[in-house]
């Protein structure tokens, strides 16, 4: 103990580290996974786990799919929609990447619209201002650094403008649900998240058909359905190869285990390092606003803006200097990437995405931080903004 509190004190802070399942953890899913002999293609494992998902979502089974990941769970989900190609669907310009290039690659235009200054979302009331400015076909807003929608406003937004959304939210697993309301979520397992598979996610969706018709699109689109129109064995559809492996199943069915207790502890870990940021930078810090789920969010990621670029700047040579890992997260911001303007994306103004791109920072955040590593952040932190 004291010798890991004396490396804490020197050794680099990472900015993330992945919280998998221990080996012995997940030993017995990957024993059970061996007796069955069923390594892919919807094994049991992966009906276990989307079984446990349809649960905490309260949806039956054919409202949900797994995928290998949530960027083919983005593009499967707007394949499925059947879009005339070429229609326009409406993203932030504040988000990842992945975003983005679903759209381009399902064969459609993104339109690059802002996000709200507080909750750093795409909300339906700047969706529906882009509406009447521009073609808009389909709108998929993201859980903007894990932040959940309220699916009641986009349900809402859905029967009002006939226009179909499906919420990107990747980063968002045990903040964002559907809490009655009907919609479509994507969400990633990727190392880095939540709930993590390794690689893996999952898309549920209570508009008819849709999941389903991911499932099919992730196995080639090949129909599975004796009784279908088609022949077995014949293609409903030009799918990929998107389906969850066994192996990646058995680590989100270990992580689960754990999943409350440490969500419980990731929570507490990110109180205590607001109160003690924003202590040692005294109105200097600003925040992303909660949405519905604010009270009882899951976080996964610490970031915040400073009050402009120079002390940014300052700060993130101040954390290089002391060994403490940051990232620019979701920059530069679309708009400004000259690949999706080249390939057709329209860009709306993004006054507030910009201003984000100026003065926002991730500093480190994971499970498991030590109470020395945090010390070690927020000494920078007030020394750095005290200049
Ligand atoms: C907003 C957003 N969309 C999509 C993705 C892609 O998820 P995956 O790595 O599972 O493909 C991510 C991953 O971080 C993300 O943050």
């Amino acid at each position: 103990m004291m010798r890991e509190q004396a490396l804490d004190a020197v050794a680099p802070v990472p900015l993330l580290v992945p919280d998998m399942p221990t080996p012995a953890a997940l030993w017995p899913w990957l024993e059970r996974m061996h007796a069955a002999r069923h390594y892919s293609n919807f094994g049991p494992l992966v009906r276990e786990l989307e079984t446990a998902f349809c649960r905490q979502f309260d949806v039956p089974g054919e409202q949900l799919a797994t995928v290998s990941n949530a960027t083919l769970g983005l593009e499967l989900a707007l394949q499925a929609l059947a879009l005339p190609k070429g229609a326009h669907v409406l993203v932030p310009s504040f988000t990842f990447v992945a975003t983005a290039t679903a759209v381009v690659r399902a064969g459609l235009v993104p339109v690059l619209a802002d996000v709200d200054a507080h909750s750093w979302l795409l909300t339906p009331q700047i969706a529906r201002d882009a509406c009447s400015r521009c073609r808009v076909d389909a709108v998929m807003p993201v859980a903007t650094l894990g932040m959940p929608h309220d699916m009641a406003a986009w349900q809402h937004f859905e029967e009002e403008t006939g226009l179909p959304v499906i919420v990107d939210a990747a980063a968002a697993y045990g903040r964002q649900w559907l809490r009655g309301a009907s919609g479509t979520l994507v969400f990633s397992l990727h190392t880095t998240k939540s709930l993590p598979a390794g690689e893996g996610g999952f898309v549920v969706s209570t508009r008819p058909g849709l999941a389903e018709r991911v499932r099919q699109l992730s196995n080639f689109g090949i129909n599975l359905d004796p009784d279908g129109d088609l022949p077995l064995g014949a293609l409903a559809g030009v799918g990929t190869n998107a389906k969850m492996s066994e192996y990646h199943a058995a680590v989100a069915l270990a992580a689960m285990e754990s999943w409350d207790a440490h969500a419980l502890q990731r929570r507490a870990l990110y109180a205590r390092l607001f109160a003690a940021l924003n202590a040692a930078a005294p109105g200097l810090l600003r925040w992303q606003c909660g949405g519905p789920d604010g009270a009882t969010q899951v976080p996964t990621l610490l970031c915040m803006r400073l009050p402009d670029a120079d002390r940014r700047q300052t700060l993130e040579r101040a954390c290089a200097a002391a060994g403490i890992g940051t990232r620019r997260w979701y920059q530069p911001v679309m708009n400004d990437m000259a690949i999706l303007r080249q390939a057709g994306a329209v860009a709306l103004e993004a006054p507030v995405s910009q201003a984000l791109s100026q003065d926002l920072l991730g500093l480190p955040f994971f499970w498991g931080m030590s109470d020395t590593q945090c010390a070690r952040v927020v000494r920078v932190v007030a020394d750095s903004l005290a200049r």
